[in-house]
C-alpha cells in the first residue's frame, strides 16, 4: 500500500515538507509535530535538530526543480517554506505550475523582499510610510548625491528632526542598501562622507554583494526603537502576529557588524492595540492591497521591519518569510495548530480562522560562532544541549550544526537557538540564559543584552 492510500484511511492526516535548514525551520517542525493532523514531515535539507521531528532529505533550499519532483514523488499535501531564496527563484510559482500546494509568495509577490527598489517603489505608490529615498545605478550620481548630502548643499532628505538652518547638517547619518539579497548585509549606516564612498565603491565597484549591487538605495536614517511585525496572509486577509524584535547587531548595545539576527522576544510589552491597529491600516493592509492590485497577491507571511519613530512606525524592510529568529519565539507561544494556519492562507480562507495565542513571553538567545558575521570555525564539539532542555520551559533548536563521529559539531555562524518561554519576559530571558549557561563549545558568542531595550521601554 503506498502512502498516498494509507492516507486514504484518515483522510486528516497530512504529509507535510518544510523547506529551509536554519533555527527557524527547526521551530516549524517542531510545531508542526504537535498538530494531530500532520502524520508525517520531511525537511530539505534539514538538520539535527529537525531530525527529532521528521526526515531529513538531501536536497538544496535553492534546488526548486529537486524539490518540486520530491514533493511530487512522496504525495506531499503542504509544503512550506523557511528562507527568502528559495521564494525569490520562483519555488512556489514551479510548485503551483504542478498543481502541488505550497505555502508562500510568488516569485513576483516575493520581489517585495529580493528588490529593495521594487519595495520602495510599492510604498511609494501605497502611501506607506518609510524613509524618503533615491535610488541609482550609476556610480558617479550616487557619489554625487551623497557628497551633496554632507556638504548639506541640498535638503536630500526630509527628516525627523528639522533640519538645523534649513540645511542637511554633516552629522546626519545616510543609509546606502544594494538592491538584491545579501544575506542582510548588504545595508550600510553612513556618518560620514567617507564612509558612504567607502560603501557606494564596495556595492557599486567592488561589487562584494555581487549583483545585489549593481543598484543602490540610498535613505533617509530613521529614528527610534527596531521591532518586527509579522502578518500572515491569505492574498485578501490578513491576520497580525503580536509584534516581536530581533537584535540584529553582534556585540552588546548594538554595536559591530550587522548579522543575519541574533535575538528576539515577542511579544513586545511596550506595543499597545493603538500601535497594533495602526501597523495593520497604514502597513499591512495597504501593502496586501497594493500587491494584489499588481496581479501579484502575497500569500504567506510578510514580515515588515520596523522604527517606531516620534510620528510612528514606518517601514526600513520588508521580508517575504517568517523572521529568524522571530519565527522561533513566536513558535513558541503559537496556540493554534500551525497546519491549520498554513492551509487557510493557501486556501484563501483565513477569515475563517480565530488565531489564538498563550499568555506567555518568549525568547531566543542565538549562539553564535566566533567571528560570525564574518569568517568562523567549523566542526568544533558542542556539549550540554541535553542539560539545557531539562531546564523548565527550555527548547534548544539548532540553526548551524551536523553531526561528526557520532557528536554534534557546529556548522555555521548562528548555531543554536536557545529559546525560553514564562508568564513575564524577565523570567523567559532568565530562564533562556541559565540554559544557555549549561551550553558550550570553542569560542561561543552571545549578547548578554537580549531584550534589555523592551525591559527597559515604557509606553
Ligand atoms: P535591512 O536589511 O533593510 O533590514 O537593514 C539592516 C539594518 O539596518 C536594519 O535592521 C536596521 O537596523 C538598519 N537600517 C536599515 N535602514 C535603516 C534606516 N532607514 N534608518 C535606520 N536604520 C536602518
Ligand atoms: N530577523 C531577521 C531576518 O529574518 O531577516
Amino acid at each position: 500500500m503506498n502512502g498516498r492510500s494509507n492516507r486514504a484511511i484518515n483522510q486528516m492526516t497530512k504529509t507535510v515538507l518544510i523547506v529551509g535548514s536554519g533555527s527557524r525551520e527547526n521551530a516549524l517542525a517542531w510545531k508542526l509535530k504537535q498538530s494531530p493532523k500532520v502524520e508525517k514531515i520531511f525537511i530539505a535539507p534539514g538538520n539535527p535538530g529537525t531530525a527529532k521531528f521528521g526526515k531529513n532529505v538531501d536536497i538544496a533550499a535553492t534546488d526548486v526543480l529537486a524539490l518540486a519532483d520530491f514533493a511530487q514523488k512522496n504525495n506531499i499535501d503542504l509544503t512550506t517554506v523557511g528562507p527568502e531564496d528559495p521564494l525569490a527563484l520562483g519555488v512556489v510559482d514551479e510548485f503551483q505550475k504542478r498543481s502541488l500546494k505550497i505555502w508562500g509568495p510568488s516569485k513576483a509577490a516575493a520581489q517585495i523582499e529580493s528588490s529593495k527598489v521594487f519595495s520602495k517603489e510599492l510604498m511609494k505608490q501605497a502611501g506607506i510610510p518609510t524613509a524618503e529615498y533615491q535610488t541609482f545605478t550609476d556610480y558617479n550620481k550616487a557619489l554625487e548625491y551623497v557628497e551633496s548630502h554632507f556638504k548639506g548643499s541640498v535638503p536630500i532628505h526630509r527628516r525627523s528632526q528639522p533640519p538645523i538652518n534649513g540645511h542637511a547638517t554633516d552629522t546626519q547619518p545616510i543609509v546606502i542598501k544594494a538592491s538584491g539579497l545579501a544575506l542582510g548585509k548588504g545595508v550600510t549606516i553612513c556618518q560620514t562622507l567617507d564612509e558612504a564612498k567607502a560603501a557606494l565603491n564596495d556595492a557599486m565597484v567592488k561589487k562584494i554583494f555581487g549583483e545585489s549591487g549593481s543598484e543602490v538605495v540610498i535613505e533617509e536614517f530613521l529614528e527610534g526603537m527596531e521591532f518586527s511585525a509579522h502578518a500572515f496572509s491569505d492574498g485578501k486577509n490578513f491576520r497580525l502576529l503580536p509584534c516581536s524584535q530581533d537584535h540584529k547587531r553582534i556585540f552588546e548595545g548594538d554595536q559591530g557588524p550587522n548579522t543575519g539576527g541574533i535575538g528576539t522576544i515577542a511579544p513586545l510589552p511596550w506595543i499597545t492595540q493603538a500601535h497594533m491597529d495602526t501597523i495593520a491600516t497604514t502597513i499591512v493592509a495597504p501593502t496586501l492591497k497594493a500587491l494584489q492590485e499588481q496581479g501579484s497577491p502575497f500569500v504567506g507571511l510578510l514580515y515588515p521591519g520596523l522604527i517606531m519613530t516620534k510620528t510612528g512606525p514606518k517601514v526600513i524592510e520588508f521580508n517575504c518569510r517568517f523572521g529568524g529568529p522571530e519565527c522561533e519565539s513566536y513558535m513558541r507561544i503559537l496556540k493554534t495548530d500551525l497546519l491549520d494556519i498554513l492551509e487557510a492562507c493557501v486556501e484563501g480562507k483565513l477569515n475563517e480562522l480565530k488565531i489564538e495565542w498563550h499568555e506567555t513571553y518568549a525568547c531566543c538567545i542565538i549562539l553564535c560562532s566566533k567571528g560570525y558575521p564574518d569568517n568562523y570555525e567549523k566542526g568544533l564539539p558542542i556539549s550540554g544541549i541535553e542539560e539545557a532542555e531539562k531546564l523548565d520551559d527550555v527548547i534548544v533548536f539548532h540553526a548551524g550544526t551536523m553531526i561528526q563521529d557520532s557528536i554534534i559539531v557546529t556548522n555555521g555562524g548562528r548555531v543554536l537557538g536557545v529559546t525560553a518561554v514564562a508568564d513575564d519576559l524577565k523570567t523567559a530571558l532568565d530562564k533562556a540564559y541559565a540554559a544557555v549557561k549549561l551550553i558550550h563549545f570553542d569560542g561561543m558568542h552571545y549578547r548578554t543584552d537580549i531584550g534589555a531595550k523592551s525591559l527597559s521601554t515604557k509606553d
